[in-house]
């Protein structure tokens, strides 16, 4: 069994070749996502959407996080597990070391922070003791109160200037990797270009280097089905071969198709 690094990864952006990735929550999901080839699990904070039925991720708190991180950890053999560090978990240099590491005890192999410069000196600390970071960029659901509702971001060239330039140095205090969310196409190929990690797209276009979803939304189970998913269930698949036919169509470049991205 190969394990997926944060080195195999770049490999992959290096060699051209796209990845999917895939939020999961619990261990017999962990297990049929790893058995489908998926090379990354993300237990995403949209567990508070997902699994508890709020409408944010705001109420998603660490012990949450720690606890699905554990079951989604025994479940997990090949992929790469990233969790998310959740809502207030990382306002200060101290909580993100002692919070990043309570993740990496419950199983995390990485931890992903919201947020663009201003998370340098916490990304610089936690790659320094051993804990490896995935950035996150363009809508960020913890800042959902600024932006003012989950929009797409970067539209005007101001906007995506900030984005890029965020980018760049999210990935020179040592991320490893970078997830861009709901940006126009042009802009998550702009992003994936001026960045040497991989860059991991969710409504940000077919250009970015890998792709990520929430599981109940390629499963079409969600409460509400963003534009930029596709319901890999539809069609009578089973769970399996959904989660291997998106798997195909991501490294195929088949999804997300223009329908499913923004301009
Ligand atoms: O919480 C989550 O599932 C995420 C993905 C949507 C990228 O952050």
């Amino acid at each position: 069994m190969n394990k997926i690094s944060p080195q195999s990864l770049l490999a992959k952006k290096v060699a051209g070749q796209k990845f999917a990735v895939l939020t999961a929550y619990d261990a017999t999901f962990a297990r049929v996502i790893d058995a489908a080839g998926i090379d990354v699990i993300l237990v995403g904070d949209s567990l508070g959407n997902v699994l508890q039925g709020h409408t944010s991720t705001l109420p998603v708190t660490i012990d949450d996080m720690c606890y699905h991180t554990a079951c989604t950890a025994r479940g997990t053999e090949a992929a790469l597990l990233i969790a998310d560090m959740p809502f207030g978990s990382y306002n200060s240099i101290d909580d993100t070391l002692i919070n990043a590491t309570a993740l990496m005890q419950a199983g995390a192999h990485m931890v992903k922070l919201e947020g663009g410069q201003w998370l340098c000196e916490s990304i610089a600390l936690l790659t320094e003791r051993g804990i490896p970071v995935c950035g996150h960029l363009g809508l960020t659901p913890q800042s959902v109160n600024v932006l003012g509702g989950f929009k797409v971001q970067g539209r005007d060239e101001a906007a995506a200037d900030k984005i890029i330039t965020d980018s760049i140095a999210l990935e020179a205090a040592g991320a490893s990797l970078l997830v861009i969310e709901c940006v126009p196409t042009a802009l998550g190929q702009r992003i994936s270009e001026a960045v040497s990690i991989p860059v991991i797209g969710i409504g940000a276009g077919p250009h970015t280097d890998a792709q990520v979803l929430v599981l109940h939304d390629l499963l079409g189970i969600s409460r509400r089905l963003p534009k930029f998913v596709k319901n890999f269930l539809e069609g009578g698949a089973d769970i399996p071969t959904a989660l291997s036919n998106y798997r195909d169509a991501v490294e195929r470049g088949e999804f997300p198709a223009p329908e499913h991205s923004f301009d």
